[in-house]
């Protein structure tokens, strides 16, 4: 089946052609983060406004680079949940649109989904498998059993991992997003330069808490002044991104052993991260587990991943309704919902 799938839950405008769930005939993302940049954080209202403008043009893009015609799909497959509302509402609307205008499906999905299928892309994934989602909203642990099978293991109860790295970037004076600047600083740093707090490492749950880390950051910033670019920025970027290292892979570990998972998916933006990389492909090494982390440019938002469960959905006659609305908070257990 031909999907054109559309995803808008925060910054990023997009739209793919995918042909059955695997094969990417175009992806395109339209970027925002210039623009938020300026308020450092994304600014809904502006977010809403932008994908207005980018919408057409990027669905546009998207057949001219797969070269097909409105005419060639099966279906729309579009990001339902979670994210911004009015950020969603225009994918939504351009793809319900779509999907009554030629009489095909609409397939909502929810957005995590996505991420944890964006790298079948690239690679299939036997089920079960384990799943560690970090993006800017989400860190959570997933047990896969199938699509529209998770069980939430762990979860961050404050800030996401990828919020804490911007919201720390923030405070050492870098621009939003500064999750990918604070990994390419960090990897001219010292780790144990600064000693920073790992929240619940030991707590004995799987759940994760990156606010007192982003505290404490703040804390060592006030007594001492992080001039960028230097060696003491460096190491404290280094620092930082080694607590956040250790307490992903101690509750990985953690997960891995609790289910007896033999495969480990790493998704989401964060997923982007050199350490975070390279420190899951040591743990993956330790416990003898396979480890399929997405190339970084389908770690990102992007389009092309929320095709994949559309897929599956369509081929299962899982359609939405054109009824259907956008929601801006979606548990993913609740995903069962829709059988
Ligand atoms: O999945 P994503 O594109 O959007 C959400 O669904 O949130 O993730 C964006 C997040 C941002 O917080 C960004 O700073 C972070 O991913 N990120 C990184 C890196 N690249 C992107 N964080 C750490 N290291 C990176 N290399
Ligand atoms: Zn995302």
């Amino acid at each position: 089946m031909l999907l054109l799938s559309i995803e808008t839950s925060c910054d990023e405008t997009a739209a793919a052609v995918v042909r059955g769930g695997r094969e990417i005939l175009s992806s395109v993302v339209s970027s925002q983060i210039a623009i938020h940049a300026e308020y450092g954080g994304v600014v809904p209202e502006i977010a809403s406004r932008k994908h207005l403008e980018s919408i057409t043009p990027v669905i546009k893009e998207a057949l001219h680079i797969a070269e097909v015609g409105m005419d060639a799909f099966d279906g729309v497959a579009v990001t339902r949940g979670p994210g911004l509302s009015g950020a969603l509402l225009v994918g939504f609307s351009a793809a319900k649109s779509i999907a009554a205008a030629l009489r095909i499906p609409l397939i909502g999905v929810h957005h995590i989904e996505g991420h944890i299928f964006a790298g079948f892309l690239e690679k299939p994934v036997a089920f079960p498998f384990l799943a560690l989602v970090v993006s800017g909203g989400h860190t959570h642990l997933y047990y896969v059993e199938g699509f529209g099978q998770y069980s939430t293991l762990g979860r961050t109860i404050d800030d996401a991992a990828g919020e804490a790295y911007d919201k720390s970037a923030k405070i050492m004076g870098m621009p939003y997003p500064g999750g990918a600047v604070i990994d390419k600083m960090a990897q001219s740093g010292n780790p144990d330069a600064v000693k920073l707090p790992r929240p619940l490492l030991h707590d004995g749950t799987l759940n994760f808490s990156f606010s007192g880390l982003k505290t404490a950051v703040l804390q060592y910033v006030m007594k001492n002044p992080v001039i960028i670019p230097g060696k003491a920025a460096n190491d404290l970027c280094a620092s930082f991104q080694n607590a956040v290292c250790d307490v992903l892979t101690a509750k990985t570990e953690a997960a891995i052993r609790q289910t007896g998972a033999e495969r480990l998916v790493v998704a989401g933006g964060v997923a982007c991260n050199s350490g975070l990389r390279s420190v899951m492909s040591l743990l993956s090494d330790k416990l003898g587990v396979e480890l399929y982390i997405p190339s970084p440019s389908l770690c990102g938002d992007n389009a092309a991943m929320i095709a994949v469960p559309g897929d599956y959905y369509l081929s299962q006659g899982i359609v939405s309704p054109n009824t259907l609305d956008v929601t801006a908070t979606w548990n993913m257990d609740s995903i069962k919902e829709m059988f």
